[in-house]
């Protein structure tokens, strides 16, 4: 494995204030983290006994990776919608704020629930879809802006047993259509309209799109914005009208821990999506932890994490571990530079937030914009700083210190994945010193190891040491997902079968001396453009639909802003001409199979792909070529064609 190039891995002292009245010293952190490797038994049922369980667990982790079978809790019932809302009505705690709406329109109403309000709301949602037929284990497709009625949506679905499968609302209807065939999921919640950034986006008439290729039996449409949408009689359902006189009543269906809580579609290096699978139990216990160390969180503070519900992270930490930990979850409609720069920081200034949580890509953005617009905004009421979902490079993770903390906040850069379920690796704000580029060290259960290429351990949290290799976890943890949803071959095949017995992240990884993790990125086929997960091989897909195209190759390439950009090689069939309009409509055929993020940013028209004697497309070659270093090719002695590259080279520089 190579050394990756610079690092700078200089310490930040953790700011003395961030120790005093902290849930996790050095020490404690020290002693938990020893103790969940000890008796990892013991350690969780004991987490778990903050939450509220019909039927005690007397079990925790029941699980291996060869063969694959993984179970948490699983003598254990509860319902994470009751953990989440109704425990905190019940303890006299109905008045606290739960969710503070902040729309698109910063002139717009901000709406402010309690957890009473809460649960009459869930209740409402959950009634509404008991009358639209949805039953215990069904599932239902969510595919909402971010507002309220989302996370209850999600909330009404876990309280009925039903399974959520979230989409997020910048995916296109092909990409509906594929995700609710899927999971068969019959039953679809959508708004009419979504609002961003001052536009809105389509989400009843990409539904009704979506519905000519696959079909559900109803929909539920949440009235947002007001726009025209069409309903279709017997099918479309008005979520204002279906919720009149529904009982104001539904008790909470005891789930079984392993009961399925929800799947979430995500892209891997090969083929359509996977539905990841999360069950009930140990998701449950896995976010209401994680929360509460990773941003070691106080009671009364406000939350702010800006990310969309249609990801892991809005799933984990807008929704489920802030609420099951009783505390106050801003929820964002907008975006960061509408309508102006400041707009996250007049957001906090504006709700006093306590904790901010958003991504490396969208803080390099408001990097670009100086600390004039940071500057307008008193921001003393934040506290932390959190960043997730890609590698934060130490340029903005000091901007975002020095700029937004003032020098003076603790900073959590925290690793983990849609399979995770939660945070992984990370600094915890009251026990560790960080280092500007480094997610840190384990969360507890966590255990990381370094592998070379054929598996052998290179450095864990027994060997110590430093080295890099590829990031694998070599036991269960409660949060895991169980499976891919309707092909358990592919779960094991995917991340248990490169590295048999161990969890394989996909991600390659350094251990330093200190024992801080420094993520380096994917090593697989998968790129990550503005902390979105996206395969190449699902654009590829995309391209070659078009008729002129004989075939496509897809590479990440370094972007300032996004971390990686989509750069696509294209060949088109004999005859065919490159130009500016064929371009134009593949970039449109790529928003419209997936949407657009996954828009290319190069397209480089090429008449010929660089391929091994085997016909294998060498993909390295490619990467390097994208990265524009050229002089750094490698081996290319396998090459069929050699004279490729040139013209690959040449095709490259005359961009
Ligand atoms: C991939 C997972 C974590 C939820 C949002 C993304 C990358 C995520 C970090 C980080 C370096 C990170 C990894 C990982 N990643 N967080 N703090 N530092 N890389 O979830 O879409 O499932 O993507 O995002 O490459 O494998 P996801």
């Amino acid at each position: 494995m190579t050394e990756p190039a610079a690092h700078h891995d200089e310490w930040v002292r953790r700011p003395a204030a961030a120790e005093q009245g902290t849930n996790c010293t050095a020490a404690q952190y020290a002693e938990m983290y020893a103790r969940s490797m000890a008796d990892s038994d013991g350690f969780w049922l004991e987490q778990a006994q903050r939450l509220d369980w019909s039927r005690q667990p007397t079990k925790a982790g029941d699980w291996r990776f060869d063969p694959v079978s993984i179970e948490w809790f699983v003598d254990g019932a509860l319902n994470i919608c009751h953990n989440a809302v109704d425990r905190h009505v019940a303890a006299g705690n109905g008045d606290r704020i739960a969710l503070i709406f902040e729309p698109d329109d910063p002139a717009g109403e901000v709406r402010r629930i309690t957890y009473a309000d809460l649960q009459a709301e869930v209740i409402r949602m959950a009634n509404t879809l008991k009358k639209m037929g949805v039953a215990k284990g069904d599932r239902v497709t969510i595919y909402m802006p971010m507002v309220p009625e989302g996370a209850f949506a999600m909330l009404a679905c876990a309280r009925i047993g039903a399974v959520h499968s979230v989409i997020f609302g910048g995916f296109s209807p092909e990409a509906i259509a594929g995700r609710v065939e899927d999971c068969a999921s019959d039953w679809i919640v959508c708004a009419d309209e979504g609002l961003r950034g001052g536009k809105t986006i389509p989400l009843k008439d990409n539904v009704d799109a979506a519905l000519a290729k696959a079909s559900v039996k109803a929909v539920l449409v949440v009235r947002h914005t007001g726009g025209d949408v069409a309903m279709t009689e017997g099918r479309d359902h008005w979520y204002h009208d279906l919720s009149q006189g529904v009982p104001g009543e539904c008790p909470c269906e005891p789930m079984n821990a392993e009961d399925p809580l929800f799947i979430l579609y995500t892209s891997g290096s090969t083929g359509k999506p996977k539905g990841v699978l999360h069950t009930t139990g140990g998701y449950a216990v896995w976010v209401e932890t994680t929360f509460r160390y990773t941003f070691d969180y106080r009671p009364g503070e406000v939350f702010w994490c800006t990310a969309d519900i249609g990801w892991v992270t809005g799933h984990s930490y807008v929704v489920y571990g802030p609420l099951q930990n009783g505390a106050t979850a801003l929820m964002f409609e907008g975006v960061p530079n509408h309508p102006d720069h400041d707009r996250f920081w007049a957001t906090v200034a504006k709700h006093k937030v306590n904790i901010f949580y958003t991504a490396p890509t969208a803080i390099r953005a408001l990097m670009r914009e100086g600390a004039e617009p940071v500057n307008r905004h008193d921001l003393s009421s934040l506290r932390l700083l959190g960043s997730v979902g890609e590698p934060i490079n130490p340029e903005a993770w000091r901007w975002y210190s020095e700029t937004v903390g003032k020098g003076a906040l603790p900073v959590v850069d925290t690793w983990w994945q849609t399979e995770t379920g939660g945070v992984m690796i990370t600094t915890l704000p009251g026990a560790h010193d960080m280092k500007p580029g480094s997610a840190g060290r384990p969360f507890f259960g966590i255990s990381p190891q370094l592998v070379d290429g054929d598996g052998t351990v290179i450095a864990d949290e027994r060997t110590g040491g430093a080295a890099s290799g590829n990031l694998v976890i070599d036991r269960s943890w409660p949060g895991q997902s169980r499976t891919v949803y309707g092909d358990h071959d592919r779960f094991v095949q995917t991340y248990f079968s490169t590295y048999p017995g161990k969890y394989f992240t996909g991600d390659g990884c350094r251990r330093d001396a200190d024992g801080y993790y420094w993520i380096t990125g994917r090593v697989d086929d998968v790129i990550n453009v503005s902390g979105h997960r996206m395969g190449t091989a699902e654009v590829e897909s995309a391209l070659v639909l078009h008729d002129k195209v004989a075939e496509a190759a897809v590479v990440g390439f370094p972007h300032d802003i996004k971390g990686q950009g989509i750069y696509c090689y294209v060949t088109l069939n004999a005859g065919e001409e490159p130009g500016e309009e064929l371009a134009a409509e593949l970039r449109n055929q790529v928003r419209r199979e997936i949407g657009p993020i996954a828009s290319p940013d190069h397209l480089h028209f090429t008449p010929a792909l660089p391929k091994t004697r085997s016909g294998k497309i060498m993909r390295r070659i490619l990467r390097k070529i994208a990265e524009n270093e050229t002089g750094a090719l490698g081996d290319t002695s396998t090459l069929a064609e050699p004279g490729v590259v040139d013209t690959l080279i040449e095709g490259r520089l005359n961009r």
